[in-house]
């Protein structure tokens, strides 16, 4: 089976999906916000205070093309569509899941994030503006689109996995 990556803006649930397909197609699950925290020994919070967006951009990048060699499921954080570069590499060796959300769900679980350097202070209406640019990328970028708005985790995981044998 070739790598299964699952995009998504921040709170689409892309970490507890992938747990939960992992169980289910008994595959290994890699998050690469979690490995950049284990290679850094540092959290995504601190990697952006210390170290600046670009520079984490680099590092995400550096991980992706690391992770793709094995096979399973890849959780990314929301950001790995932003370049080209990373774009190409998850369509030419994975099958590219979007997990396509309402902006108002994602709002209900972000609102107040501490964790997330790009929602952190932030207002409401600079959240959206960057969901909504984004949009494009992410489904530009997947070879398949869920709809997951009023979905729950078992219903849109049957869905991947009904779309990924289709
Ligand atoms: C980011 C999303 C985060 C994390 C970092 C940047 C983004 O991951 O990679 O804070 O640019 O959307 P999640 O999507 O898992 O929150």
């Amino acid at each position: 089976m070739k790598p299964v990556f699952l995009i998504g803006f921040m709170g689409a649930g892309k970490t507890t999906i992938g747990k939960a397909l992992s169980a289910r197609l008994n595959k290994p699950v890699y998050d690469t916000d979690q490995m950049i925290e284990r290679k850094y020994g540092k959290s995504i919070s601190q990697i952006f205070e210390l170290y600046g967006e670009q520079e984490f951009r680099k590092m995400e990048t550096a991980l992706l093309k690391e992770i793709t060699e094995k096979s399973g499921i890849i959780t990314t954080g929301g950001g790995i569509i932003l370049t080209n570069e990373n774009r190409e590499w998850m369509k030419k060796t994975g099958d590219v899941i979007f997990l396509q959300c309402d902006f108002s769900s994602l709002w209900e679980r972000l609102e107040g994030d501490h964790t997330r350097p790009l929602v952190y202070h932030r207002k409401k209406d600079e959240v959206e503006s960057l969901y909504k640019n984004r949009l494009p990328l992410y489904l530009e970028s997947a070879t398949i689109t869920i709809d997951t708005t009023d979905k729950t985790v078992e219903e849109t995981v049957d869905e991947i996995i009904r779309r990924l044998n289709g």
